[in-house]
């Protein structure tokens, strides 16, 4: 694999012949998605859509516990009214950029895949997991709601019920569960997780790439105009909330408990 020349501090970029892969590295954070990162992923997905050369994406996440455990839960306690919405939006425009890419994205669910991280998968156009990957929708812990597209590309990739119970539930899946129910599209062992990606894009290269682009494009607009219409309603409703104080107190739950986890690690 040779890397892409320009260094990221959040992602790894690295170029296999017509393959790009995207590694989100963070493994200490269980490669939570910060400003930061996402900023890094809307500029490397710019690189790739112009990279004639590279004709297919896998997402990945580095080290063997996580893809990505979601939005940095530090960076949503800061959250007020006001910024959500910039918050939202921002997730929702890089995460449609991964859908709109013109060419196919795999996501290698390589452990957990919580929140954000889920919503990133659901923006790619094939999902594979490892045996031991979970995925869910932690949102409701924290009192908000997913507010990078998940409300609506959840629904849409598994129907309404299961959706409801991932989102409204918090239920967290197993990898042959989310097979199931069709949020994944294959289960593998772990050690093989990255050759099957890669057996996977073979298979894509081997189509034409503007037939792929078209097949793409044409099913994406399926959900395309009820998709813009629903991202508005997720980011006004996602905001709303970040006006409660009961929304607030649990954000700060969860950040004070991990504070004092850390605070013990110290001691010990
Ligand atoms: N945002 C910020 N930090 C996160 C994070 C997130 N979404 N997910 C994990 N981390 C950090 C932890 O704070 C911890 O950092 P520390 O070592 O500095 O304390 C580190 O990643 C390792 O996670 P830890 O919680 O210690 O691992 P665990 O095995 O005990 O638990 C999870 C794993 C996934 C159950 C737990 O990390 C978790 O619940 N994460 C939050 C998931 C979430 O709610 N995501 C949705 C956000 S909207």
């Amino acid at each position: 694999m040779s890397p892409v020349s320009k260094s990221y501090k959040t992602i790894k970029l690295t170029k296999e012949q017509t393959t790009t892969w995207i590694t989100l590295n963070r493994p200490n954070k269980l490669n939570a998605i910060n400003a930061t990162m996402l900023e890094e992923l809307s500029e490397a997905l710019d690189t790739i859509e112009k990279d004639s050369e590279s004709r297919c994406v896998i997402i990945i996440g580095e080290g063997k516990r996580a893809f990505s455990t979601g939005a940095d839960i530090t960076e949503l306690q800061k959250l007020t009214q006001e910024t959500a919405s910039k918050f939202s939006r921002k997730g929702q425009k890089v995460f449609n950029k991964v859908e709109a890419l013109s060419k196919p994205v795999i996501a290698a669910i390589n452990g957990y895949a919580l929140g954000g991280g889920l919503e990133l998968a659901l923006a790619c156009d094939f999902r594979l997991a490892s045996e031991h990957a979970e995925l869910g929708f932690p949102e409701m812990k924290l009192g908000i709601i997913p507010g990078w597209g998940g409300s609506q590309r959840l629904p849409w990739t598994v129907g309404a019920a299961e959706a409801k119970r991932l989102i409204m539930l918090g239920n967290r899946v197993k990898a042959d569960e989310a097979l199931r129910m069709g949020l994944v599209d294959k289960v593998v062992p772990q050690n093989t997780l990255e050759a099957e990606a890669e057996a996977l894009a073979q298979r894509l290269l081997e189509s034409l790439p503007t037939a792929l682009k078209n097949a793409k494009h044409a099913i994406n607009s399926v959900t395309q105009r009820s998709l813009e219409a629903g991202l508005k309603k997720e980011r006004d409703l996602f905001v709303l909330l970040f006006s409660t104080k009961e929304t607030r107190e649990r954000i700060d739950s969860f950040v004070s408990k991990r504070n004092r986890k850390v605070g013990n690690r110290k001691l010990d």
